[in-house]
């Protein structure tokens, strides 16, 4: 169960056991959600050849639409942390014969990767960007003038209190904490231009997105 505020010290332990249990029926709960993961991808606007990099990338429910936007030329990373995640995300992979998927077995904050990647998913990784280190870390494998794209939940206005429950519920059930649910992509925000943010589900699930200038720092 997540804190209700603020990090909790055991939050990677938290993550870890939420998807622990969750694997196994994760790729159901989520399917509701594929339009917007199919959103989330047209966002990032990648072309033929190009390589991104998903951040938490659970099962690889992305790996799809994003291989039939970059094509055999182009090349999928996937970071998770996840044992249980990451084997569903493998047996996907090889059924489905993409030569082109690497999946690094580990925290974003640790994740080491090949060379700059031209784009970045975040899709539902709430855990992964309210951790400044793992935030940097994804940055630091990004060219300048990467699209980086975050799809995720937040808390709506007060009078939407039925998005707020969705969202509430659907938090505790999914990530370690609600610290930063007022604002779950500002961390990312400070370091990208363009930057444009809409909402759906009455301002409860927002997509963000804009482009990776280094060293741009603001509030
Ligand atoms: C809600 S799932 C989203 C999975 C996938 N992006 C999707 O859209 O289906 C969140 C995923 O982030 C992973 N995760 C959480 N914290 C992480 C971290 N610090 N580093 C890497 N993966 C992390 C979890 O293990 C889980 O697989």
């Amino acid at each position: 169960m997540p804190s209700p505020a603020g990090r909790r010290p055991n939050g990677r332990a938290a993550a870890l056991a939420q998807y622990s249990r969750r694997a196994a029926h994760y790729d159901s709960e989520l399917a509701v959600f594929e339009p917007l993961r199919a959103e989330a991808v047209d966002l990032l606007a990648l072309r033929e050849g190009q390589r991104v990099l998903d951040v938490g990338c659970g099962t690889g429910l992305s790996f799809g639409p994003l291989e039939r936007a970059l094509g055999e030329r182009g090349a999928v990373v996937g970071i998770e942390q996840s044992p249980e995640m990451l084997v569903l995300a493998r047996e996907r992979v090889a059924r489905n014969g993409w030569h082109n998927v690497t999946l690094i077995d580990a925290p974003a904050e640790e994740a080491q990767v090949q060379g700059r990647m031209d784009a970045a998913l975040f899709h539902f990784t709430h855990d992964v960007l309210r951790e400044p280190r793992a935030v940097d870390n994804v940055l630091r494998h990004l060219r300048p003038g990467a699209r980086v794209v975050a799809v995720g939940l937040q808390w709506a206005q007060p009078w939407a209190w039925p998005a707020n429950c969705f969202v509430a519920l659907a938090a505790l059930y999914s990530i370690s904490s609600f610290e930063g649910l007022a604002r779950p992509w500002d961390l990312l925000a400070r370091h990208l231009r363009q930057f444009q943010l809409h909402t759906t589900l009455l301002g409860g699930i927002y997509l963000a997105s804009g482009v990776f200038e280094p060293d741009r720092t603001r509030d």
